[in-house]
């Protein structure tokens, strides 16, 4: 399947894993390169641009395919030296970067100069429309749906995706709530060229996560996330299990809240989830669709098993559709 993303990428299916903290390792961006799509490293996940440098080379030593690295602009007391990260980005020879968060604009210019395309992930038409008009090559239009942080104006893909896909003239991905054949079918139906997936990365072999993720993942239904953070104005969505504490401190807590108040169950945790497997240590991101995550295969099967339902799905179901004059004339042409 060709579409301006394939194409933009130099990728073989139109299927991109999300920058994921401290999901998005090595081992799965190379999988998912390896696999044709594209795999994306979490720049941020690597406490120095040092050790972001050796995680490119590791990464490049498991992959000959394209891969990107995930530059996440998020409200941070003491924000990162996001230069150095560039820095080593460019040196390292990453060609593709997915920036997220606040707006990439005040970075443009040096990763412009090292011929770095930019995906920008964005919740909102506004911010895509800006993103393409400061150079950025592509867009991940995330929406409500999504694990992570949907931002403040709740709108579902099904009114998201059209509405970009009237307002852009650069090419965007479907982000959240993608998972099948069936989602990147429709989201090739309401303009997209492609989907990102995050949550239903994680449920796959390669995935360097403690099994109890996967296993939490593959057990929740699409009842079982819930957002964190609304009051400052941080939205999360995040599995449901771990913030019944957190849950009701913001409710005693209402428009009051501060940061302070939930800083131990959001701050830090991480490594104690995706590592350690304690998935009471706190909050941690996941999208509705794990009500949809059935099996924990490898990135190749599942991506296989994508594009191949994805074919079917077109040539049978939606032909099928058509009166037999119009299948037979498609098929012919
Ligand atoms: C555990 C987890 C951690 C994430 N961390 C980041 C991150 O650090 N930076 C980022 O831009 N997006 C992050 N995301 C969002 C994903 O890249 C992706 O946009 C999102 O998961 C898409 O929605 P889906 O989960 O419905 O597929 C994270 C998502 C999950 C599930």
């Amino acid at each position: 399947m060709k579409t301006a993303i394939t194409e933009l990428f130099g990728i073989r299916h139109p299927i991109i894993q999300g920058g994921m903290h401290y999901v998005g390792f090595a081992e799965l961006a190379s999988a998912v390169s390896n696999a044709g799509g594209l795999g994306i490293i979490t720049g941020l996940t690597q406490k120095t641009p040092e050790l972001l440098a050796q995680e490119i080379a590791r990464c490049r030593d498991m992959t000959d395919r394209p891969f990107a690295v995930n530059l996440t602009f998020l409200p941070t007391l003491s924000a990162p030296p996001y230069p150095e990260y560039i820095a080593a980005i460019v040196e390292g020879g990453v060609k593709i970067v997915e920036t997220a968060g606040r707006s990439p604009e005040p970075y443009m210019p040096p990763l412009k100069a090292a011929g770095i395309k930019i995906i920008h992930k964005c919740t909102s038409v506004r911010h895509s429309v800006k993103a393409e008009r400061i150079g950025c090559d592509a867009v991940s239009v995330d929406g409500f749906e999504c694990g992570g942080h949907p931002g403040e104006d709740d709108i579902p893909n099904m009114i998201l995706l059209p509405r970009a896909a009237d307002e852009l003239k650069i090419p965007f991905v479907a982000s959240g709530g993608m998972v099948d054949a069936r989602s990147l079918v429709a989201a090739l139906a309401m303009g997209a060229a492609g989907m990102n997936m995050g949550t239903r990365f994680i449920a796959t072999r390669e995935a360097p996560v403690h099994e109890n993720v996967k296993k939490a993942i593959v057990a929740a239904s699409e009842l079982d996330t819930r957002l964190i953070m609304r009051a400052l104005r941080n939205t999360e969505r995040v599995l449901k299990n771990a913030v019944d504490r957190l849950l009701q401190i913001e409710r005693d807590k209402g428009a009051a809240l501060q940061i302070s108040d939930i800083h131990d169950q959001v701050a830090g945790v991480y490594p104690k989830i995706m590592i350690d497997g304690d998935l009471d240590a706190g909050a941690w991101s996941c999208g509705m669709v794990v009500g949809l995550i059935h099996d924990i295969p490898t990135v190749a099967e599942l991506i296989e098993r994508i594009m191949a339902d994805a074919e079917r799905l077109i040539r049978n179901r939606l032909l099928e559709l058509l009166g037999s004059d119009e299948r037979h004339a498609i098929r012919v042409a």
